[in-house]
């Protein structure tokens, strides 16, 4: 039997997030500067036969069950289809998502659901066009409006809309945006901004916290709590006498740390126990190297041994991660 991939704290991780670019189509005021990033170059990147083979030992030997696809944008690697159909035919199979910004998804969407992927969460922090291209910085509202659409008729579902909610900026949408969910069949989720940004701007006083949404939901519509959420960041409710499912992710004023089981990829192949990890290992030199798999097995499993109690994002003692978001993973 395999021995589940286990940190100090008795965590069991069986999710994944592999981040397939650092690139990005947009510039989110609250991610990266106008100017956008120092991309990484192409030979840093993994290739598809290395992501494919990590997540194999990750599937075959760790026992990840979810690897969840992400960026900067995946949508803009090259051959996403192809690497989406390669991870699930994989024996055994992990359950493959996707979080995207949407642009392209429109044209993708049918294909990546053909190729094996089961669901999208697509951001979307405003619902009017002047605002959009004012916090991404890009003309692209449309896009992503039609790539929702897109995703559902595809049966990418449930697709979970994301917005990260700022003071002054769209903090008069929330509930908008929860009636927009409901009326096209969406789970609509609120994300506290996190101090991870590529410009270091990030103010507390200007993130929205989890209890403010609530507070902005509650005004609209009664809202009937829906159980657990188990290992997920979000805590859910229902929109009483509907289907329709929204949620907070409180991660700086309530954070899900004690909980965690997820373990992170880098487009350069650097395993980071966590999000807030201060540290990385490096799988891509060891892949590089031509390491087998019980190599990189191990180097897994130590990483993941060294995995801290979680951030203090909301304490005088946070100390930032050396990358950003984008470059990290969403
Ligand atoms: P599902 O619930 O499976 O749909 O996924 P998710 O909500 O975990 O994934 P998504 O990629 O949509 O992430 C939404 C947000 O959750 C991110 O923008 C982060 O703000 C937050 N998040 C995801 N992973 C972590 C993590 O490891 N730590 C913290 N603190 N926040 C995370
Ligand atoms: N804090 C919280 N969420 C963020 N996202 C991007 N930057 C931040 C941040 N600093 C969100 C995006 C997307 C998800 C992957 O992460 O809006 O929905
Ligand atoms: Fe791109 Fe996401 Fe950053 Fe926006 S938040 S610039 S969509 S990586």
């Amino acid at each position: 039997p395999m021995a589940p991939l286990v940190d100090g704290f008795g965590r069991v991780h069986t999710d994944l997030r592999v981040s397939l670019t650092d690139r990005c189509n947009l510039r989110c005021t609250y991610c990266m500067p106008a100017e956008g990033m120092d991309w990484l170059p192409r030979a840093e990147l993994l290739t598809d036969d290395e992501i494919v083979r990590l997540v194999r030992i990750g599937t075959r030997r760790l026992g990840i069950t979810e690897v969840r696809l992400t960026g900067g944008e995946p949508l803009l690697r090259r051959g996403l289809t192809g690497l989406v159909a390669r991870l699930s035919s994989l024996d055994p199979a992990p359950e493959l998502s996707l979080t995207t910004n949407g642009i392209g998804l429109a044209r993708s969407a049918a294909a990546l659901r053909e190729a094996g992927l089961t669901r999208v969460n697509v951001s979307l922090d405003t619902l009017r066009p002047e605002r959009y291209a004012a916090i991404t910085r890009r003309d692209r509202i449309g896009d992503v409006l039609d790539g929702l659409s897109a995703a559902r008729a595809a049966g990418l579902v449930p697709v979970k809309v994301n917005a990260v909610p700022v003071r002054g900026v769209n903090d008069d949408e929330i509930a908008d945006l929860a009636a927009f969910a409901a009326e096209h069949g969406y789970r609509m989720r609120f994300i506290e901004s996190m101090p991870l940004d590529a410009q270091g701007a990030w103010d507390r006083d200007r993130m929205v916290t989890a209890a403010e949404v609530l507070d902005r939901l509650g005004e609209r519509f009664d809202l009937v709590p829906v159980g657990h959420r188990g290992h997920a960041p979000a805590e859910e409710w229902r929109i009483a006498g509907t289907r329709t499912v929204v949620g907070v992710i409180a991660s700086v004023t309530r954070p899900f740390c004690g909980g965690c089981d997820r373990v992170r990829l880098t487009a350069d192949g650097q395993l980071r126990n966590c999000l807030f990890a201060t540290e990385e290992s490096d799988l891509r030199a060891l892949l590089r190297r031509g390491a087998d798999d019980a190599v990189l097995e191990a180097a897994w499993r130590t990483s993941v041994a060294g995995k801290g109690a979680g951030h203090a994002i909301d304490s005088s003692g946070f100390r930032r991660p050396e990358r950003p978001m984008s470059a990290i993973g969403g």
